[in-house]
């Protein structure tokens, strides 16, 4: 024996109500409050990744930051930021989300990595799998292939793997 193992999913709390009436929020900063938990995640992201020829690693602001980072550290790879409009100062590729409650902008560095590239990206969570799909568009753009996308966690109940059909698409904690 030893100490007792937790899951993933343990780490996570659950807030009702937020950030609207009838949601149930699951909050991430739970599983990074903790050594452990954060380990859990990165060592179970990792796997989920392994074999996978991945030359390039994108993390979508603001909780993909939390992830990508650590993953292309651990690997030996470039990192790459998509991020919310306006907030980037080269030349950008751009693409609209469409979310739960109305759209958003995310852009990327239009040299963000040599095309034919193999794109990893990162999130903590898929929701309705718009911000997902968003990312994939100016990853094409771009010339560079998704080899997959990488969550923590997954709302099934938002069917967010439907719009990212074609592609493979890990998540690690299914609520
Ligand atoms: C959340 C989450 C994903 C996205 C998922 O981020 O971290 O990026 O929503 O939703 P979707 O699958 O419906 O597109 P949010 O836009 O709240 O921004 P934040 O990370 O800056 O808090
Ligand atoms: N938790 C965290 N982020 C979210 C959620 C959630 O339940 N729904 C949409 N974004």
């Amino acid at each position: 024996s030893g100490p007792v193992k937790r899951t993933l999913e343990s780490y996570y709390t659950t807030i009702e109500d937020f950030p609207a009436e009838g949601i149930l929020f699951r909050d991430i900063t739970s599983v990074l409050g903790d050594a452990d938990g954060f380990k859990l995640a990165i060592d179970e992201m990792l796997k989920a990744i392994e074999g996978e020829a991945i030359d390039v690693i994108i993390g979508i602001e603001a909780r993909g930051f939390m992830f990508a980072p650590v993953l292309a550290y651990e690997l030996g790879k470039p990192f790459v930021p998509v991020r919310k409009a306006g907030k980037l100062p080269r030349e950008t590729v751009s693409a609209t989300c469409t979310l739960e409650y109305g759209e958003a902008t995310i852009e990327m560095h239009a040299d963000a990595f040599p095309p034919g590239s193999k794109v990893l990206i990162v999130d903590d969570l898929i929701a309705t799998g718009g911000t997902a799909k968003a990312t994939a568009q100016m990853v094409e753009e771009l010339g560079g292939v998704v080899s997959s996308f990488l969550f923590v966690s997954e709302l099934t109940y938002l069917n967010g793997r439907d719009l990212l059909e074609g592609y493979k698409v890990h998540s690690l904690v299914t609520f």
